[in-house]
């Protein structure tokens, strides 16, 4: 796992043109950058993605929804399909962000579904997990992470692991007035997520990226980047400029390359 993974979504909050000439920007800004080295990821509204799929694919951007159905089509109204999702260039289904499962009331039993719907259209799943604030002062996050690991990933066959990523993302380090999670903190959960991973996995479930995401910033980026199980960042806000976005990545990128030759040497 020596590549940086590293992406925004946009939420609610671009229109067509700002997500247009944020992803021209970011290329722009990242154009010396090797791909073969970084996952570079952009997830904005639906309402873009059609506009923007020419535009990321020549930035070398892989492009994600936000959200998927899990029906390929039928009496969903309100829902988009895998099948209309890549038809306009989608790669990357987000599943089970927080603020769908806490302000939507999704549940693991729909982000399952969703999961299988994803590698079944030969898509990246990346599925979000994270504890809310009571269940850390509880100390049970590790327990939250573990059940919405196998809850979300029930049925997925290792074969299929290489289509997943994970987001670790604490609900209370999310958006404005969001706590950043301290580096430390930070990696003891992703280790917990990769002791999980293993048990379902096993050897595959180690190759799996796990990305750290809530309230990352340019102050924070290189203290989680250079946890040895943080395998990317999932940025929100300090994103959404292209030119403080760029900044981000070329501070993390070097840390990355670091811990992949310290893997490689020992
Ligand atoms: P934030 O958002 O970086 O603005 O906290 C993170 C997220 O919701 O993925």
């Amino acid at each position: 796992m020596s590549k940086l993974y590293i992406g925004t979504n946009t939420k609610m909050y671009k229109n067509i043109a700002q997500t247009a000439s944020f992803l021209e920007a970011l290329g722009r800004q990242t154009a010396d950058l090797s791909r073969e080295s970084m996952e570079l990821f952009v997830i904005p509204s639906y309402t873009a993605l059609d506009r923007v799929s020419v535009t990321a694919r020549a930035a070398g951007i892989r492009l994600g929804a936000q959200n998927m159905g899990w029906e390929d089509e039928g009496q969903f109204t309100g829902e988009i399909s895998p099948i209309m999702l890549a038809e306009v260039g989608v790669t990357i289904a987000e599943i089970g962000h927080s603020e769908r499962r806490h302000v939507l009331g999704e549940t693991d039993e729909m982000e399952n579904r969703k999961v299988h719907a994803a590698l079944r259209h030969g898509m990246t799943a990346l599925l979000c997990v994270g504890e809310t604030k009571a269940q850390r002062t509880h100390g049970i996050a590790d327990e939250v992470l573990r059940t919405q690991l196998k809850e979300g990933l029930f049925g997925v066959d290792a074969a299929r692991a290489e289509q997943l990523w994970i987001a670790y993302e604490p609900v209370w380090a999310i958006g404005v007035g969001g706590e950043p999670a301290s580096a430390a903190y930070a990696e003891a959960r992703h280790a917990a997520i990769r002791q999980a991973l293993f048990e379902l996995f096993g050897a595959a479930g180690a190759k799996i990226p796990v990305l750290y995401g809530g309230s990352v910033n340019p102050e924070n980026a290189a203290a989680l980047a250079a946890q040895p199980d943080i395998g990317g960042l999932f940025i929100g806000r300090s994103a959404w400029d292209a030119e403080r976005f760029a900044a981000i990545i070329r501070q993390v990128l070097p840390i990355f390359a670091d811990k992949a030759e310290g893997r490689r040497r020992s």
